[in-house]
């Protein structure tokens, strides 16, 4: 038993070296990685602005670039103010289920339950980031 331990332990040991060697090797592309992850992450905010820009136009210019019924203009930053305000998940929620406002009825997801709660939000991100 003993002896079988002890040409053990080398091995063992060595096996322990070698995994400390490994763990110590990642530092350097840790840090690549995380550039490659914001970078990715940008591309993806952009990606988000331009799907919410195409679901803006086919579902929501319809009322918002006329202004129909007093739904604000994005662009428009009087009208986006206090509603920005109110923060982006407010917004997006009442955007989703559907408002009164002091200005008109907006219709759940402008009418179109087509579209997923992800493409009303994109498309809300996309009006408020025109309005800033
Ligand atoms: C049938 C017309 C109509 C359509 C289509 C429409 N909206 Fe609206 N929307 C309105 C009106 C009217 C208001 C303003 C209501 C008020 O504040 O009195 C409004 C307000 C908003 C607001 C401001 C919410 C707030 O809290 O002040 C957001 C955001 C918004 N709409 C997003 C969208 C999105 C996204 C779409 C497309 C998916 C869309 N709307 C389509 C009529 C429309």
């Amino acid at each position: 038993m003993t002896t079988t331990m002890k040409s053990f332990l080398p091995l063992l040991t060595g096996a322990l070296l070698f995994l400390g060697a490994c763990n110590s090797q990642p530092t350097p592309p840790a840090a690549v990685s995380e550039e490659v992850t914001e970078s990715k992450a940008e591309a993806l905010a952009e990606h988000k602005l331009e799907a919410g820009q195409k679901i803006y136009e086919a579902n929501c210019a319809g009322c918002h670039d006329a202004e129909v019924a007093g739904a604000p203009k994005p662009g428009d930053k009087a009208a986006w103010k206090d509603r920005i305000a109110q923060g982006v998940e407010v917004m997006t929620k009442k955007s989703i289920e559907g408002f009164a406002g002091k200005a008109g009825i907006m219709q759940p997801k402008g009418g179109n339950d087509m579209l997923t709660n992800e493409e009303v939000t994109n498309a809300v991100v996309f009006m408020v980031e025109k309005s800033k």
